[in-house]
């Protein structure tokens, strides 16, 4: 829609957030709260956005980038003098403008649209999207006459006791056209508690000018629900994750306990998978068709095959082929990747590592920075040692190798085609195709450098 424009406010402080972040790049399920206004507007038609910015703009701009306009407003003085910053990107502009706050994330294109058909079959100046709830707390309250007539919109702060209890609040949605906006922003500045130029004033400016003002209602009144603290961050959330779970159960997802499983915006899972509760799924990961997950596993960016089963395990920016198995109590390490058909056992760590079709690692073994052939049985207990303390080093292990239980493999080390270790035994040596290498070579005590270095436990 080229004749509309989106300008977003987003210039105040945050203040309740207490947070040195502006509150519009919080995160909720995974992506920034903007995100989610941002595409509301892009999913109602509208693709010209200006953002009011202020405290935090450099932040805001450093994530945002280009893909909004920006006005700045340095003194926060209400949200009718956030407007007006916006107008000099507006000149000449002829269609309308849509107004909106950059931290209500959880307003749906679907509202926006018909908030704005209503606004033009009507051809109204100024319409208002309005939300009816139980307890409207701080809202800026929406008074209308017995005809149902729009007269203005009281703040909280400004409001009798009988305003007060009105329930249509005011979601700080406004249509405008343009003409008009640019006619009425000089108009507003009446006197009110917080001293502010507020926004909210259009509307009883438009009726005394005997003006008709259209409006909308949310159909769901969460959806107005803007967020001014961690409180709201985590109502918000709950909805978004909500949202998500809902979409991802019609697409053909079992979820057992929605309440108690935590997928972000962005994942991706295929139908027929089940997820059992107590997960989080995050960042961009990407579940196949028929696969388990769960109960209590966590997977970050990471690309699940189909047909994979995992349970209660840690999988990060890894990827595990289809039927795949892996847990529980498995842990798999950035820059694991295993084929089809693995096994991944408890108490398995694994770590910058492939493992190739049909390898079974099944029991309490560490193996990084390792490249595992095809076929490939690592007995219980079996560690790749490729830390010396200062650099690490690889392990390759080829086809139908057979590491017995307890060995270590000292790293840089090479395990051929078909060959074998004893249980126990530390390798140290290249064994090569179809040999058993067998026993333990410690015997000397040798002197040591001391060495000196920090350690962190975070890592
Ligand atoms: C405002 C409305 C209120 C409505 C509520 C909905 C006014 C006077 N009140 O109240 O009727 O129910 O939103 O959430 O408009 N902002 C600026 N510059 C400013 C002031 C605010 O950019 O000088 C931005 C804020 O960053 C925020 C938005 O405008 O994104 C709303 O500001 P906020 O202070 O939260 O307004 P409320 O008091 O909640
Ligand atoms: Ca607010």
């Amino acid at each position: 829609m080229k004749d509309l424009v989106a300008v977003i406010l987003a210039a105040g402080k945050s203040k309740r957030m207490k947070t040195r972040t502006p509150k519009i790049i919080h995160p909720i399920m995974g992506k920034p709260m903007i995100d989610y206004v941002l595409e509301a507007i892009d999913g109602a038609g509208i693709e010209e956005k200006i953002l009011v910015i202020g405290h935090g703009r450099e932040k805001i701009k450093d994530y945002l980038q280009d893909r909004v306009k920006y006005a700045v407003q340095e003194k926060q003085l209400g949200t009718g003098h956030a407007v007006i910053q916006a107008m000099e990107l507006l000149e000449g502009f002829s269609g309308d403008v849509l107004i909106l706050c950059g931290d209500m994330p959880l307003l749906k294109k679907e509202t926006l649209s018909d908030f704005i058909s209503k606004h033009r079959e009507g051809q109204f100046k100024i319409s208002l999207l309005t939300a009816k709830m139980d307890n409207p707390g701080s809202l800026g309250r929406v008074v209308r006459d017995r005809d149902g007539n729009l007269l203005e919109i009281v703040e909280a702060a400004d409001a009798t006791p009988e305003q007060l209890s009105i329930r249509e609040v005011n979601t700080g949605t406004y249509l405008f056209k343009a003409s008009y906006l640019r006619e009425i922003l000089p108009a507003l500045g009446r006197p009110n508690v917080q001293n502010e130029i507020y926004l909210t004033d259009a509307i009883e400016i438009s009726r005394e000018r005997s003006f008709k003002i259209g409006s909308a209602t949310c159909a769901d009144f969460r959806e107005s629900l803007g967020v001014n603290n961690r409180a709201n961050l985590a109502e918000a959330s709950a909805v978004v994750r909500e949202r998500i779970n809902h979409k991802l159960m019609l697409g053909g997802v079992t979820i057992f306990d929605p309440l108690n499983t935590y997928i972000e915006a962005e994942v991706e899972i295929s139908n027929d998978t089940t997820i059992l509760p107590g997960c989080m799924i995050t960042g961009k990961t990407r579940i196949g068709s028929d696969c388990i997950i769960g109960p209590n596993t966590r997977i970050e960016n990471s690309v699940v095959g189909n047909g994979a089963i995992i349970r209660e395990s840690v999988i990060l920016e890894s990827e595990v082929g289809e039927e795949t198995v892996v847990g529980p109590f498995a842990h798999m390490r950035p820059g694991s990747k295993t084929g089809r058909n693995v096994k991944i056992g408890n108490f398995v760590e694994t770590k910058k590592s492939s493992i190739g079709d049909n390898s079974k690692i099944p029991h309490l073994s560490y193996v990084g920075d390792s490249q595992v052939g095809r076929r490939v049985n690592v007995g219980a207990g079996t560690i790749t040692c490729n830390y010396d303390g200062v650099r690490k080093h690889p392990t390759t292990i080829k086809d139908d190798a057979f590491i017995g239980s307890n060995s270590c493999l000292v790293a840089p080390v090479t395990v051929g085609e078909g060959a074998a270790s004893g249980a126990g035994s530390v390798v140290t040596k290249d064994i090569p195709d179809y040999k058993l290498a067998v026993g333990m070579p410690a015997r000397a005590i040798k002197t040591l450098k001391k060495r000196h270095k920090e350690t962190s436990g975070r890592s």
